[in-house]
């Protein structure tokens, strides 16, 4: 989806070239870092899919990947609140390097319950990679192994972030205006 006229777009955050410059970074850094492991990346449907597959593209070792899905009443506006697995991962991650891949950690409750859960389960080890990262709001402490972006306190789309489920497929980072 290219730029179009989108009245509910404030302005434009990260471009798509900002964006893939940064993916080939951090990229790089996870290469780096589970050159001698047995690395799985775990996404969390759906808003880190469009990030997890342009990350896992630009890796240089093996990698496995598996998805779940979380129902969450923590939103931007709203109270945090209970987190709770909807759809788990497809197999076991045992023994194994998870990488959890986050689209955005803002309160961090999200995160640190699938941490928590996930670590659980007997992987070898266990880190965090985020596209981005609003840290000004984080409520549980959390840490953050990998992130491309430190963004600040406004509602974003794109890149798998969405508004009311869209504008999910956009190329690039854009904060919604105040009132939406
Ligand atoms: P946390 O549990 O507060 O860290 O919430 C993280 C989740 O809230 C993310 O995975 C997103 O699904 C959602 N979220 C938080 N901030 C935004 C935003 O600015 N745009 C779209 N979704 C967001
Ligand atoms: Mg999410």
């Amino acid at each position: 989806m290219k730029t179009p006229a989108m009245p509910m777009l404030d302005r434009i955050l990260f471009t798509e070239e900002e964006i893939r410059k940064r993916v080939k970074e951090v990229a790089a850094e996870i290469s780096e870092r589970y050159q001698d492991g047995n690395l799985k990346m775990v996404g969390v449907l759906k808003g880190s899919v469009f990030f997890m597959t342009a990350l896992a593209r630009e890796l240089t070792i093996p990698v496995k990947v598996d998805f779940l899905a979380i129902s969450s009443f923590s939103n931007h506006s709203g109270s945090p609140g209970v987190v709770r697995i909807a759809k788990d991962l497809d197999e076991s991650i045992e023994g194994e390097d998870i990488l959890l891949v986050e689209d955005i950690v803002d309160t961090g409750f999200t995160a640190r319950y699938l941490m928590q859960t996930l670590a659980g389960r007997g992987p070898n080890s266990i880190a965090v990679c985020t596209m981005l990262d609003r840290s000004s709001r984080r409520i549980v402490p959390l840490r953050i192994d990998f992130r491309c972006f430190e963004i600040p306190d406004r509602f974003v789309i794109g890149c798998g972030l969405d508004y009311k489920q869209l504008y999910r497929n956009l190329n690039f980072i854009g904060v919604l205006k105040p009132d939406k």
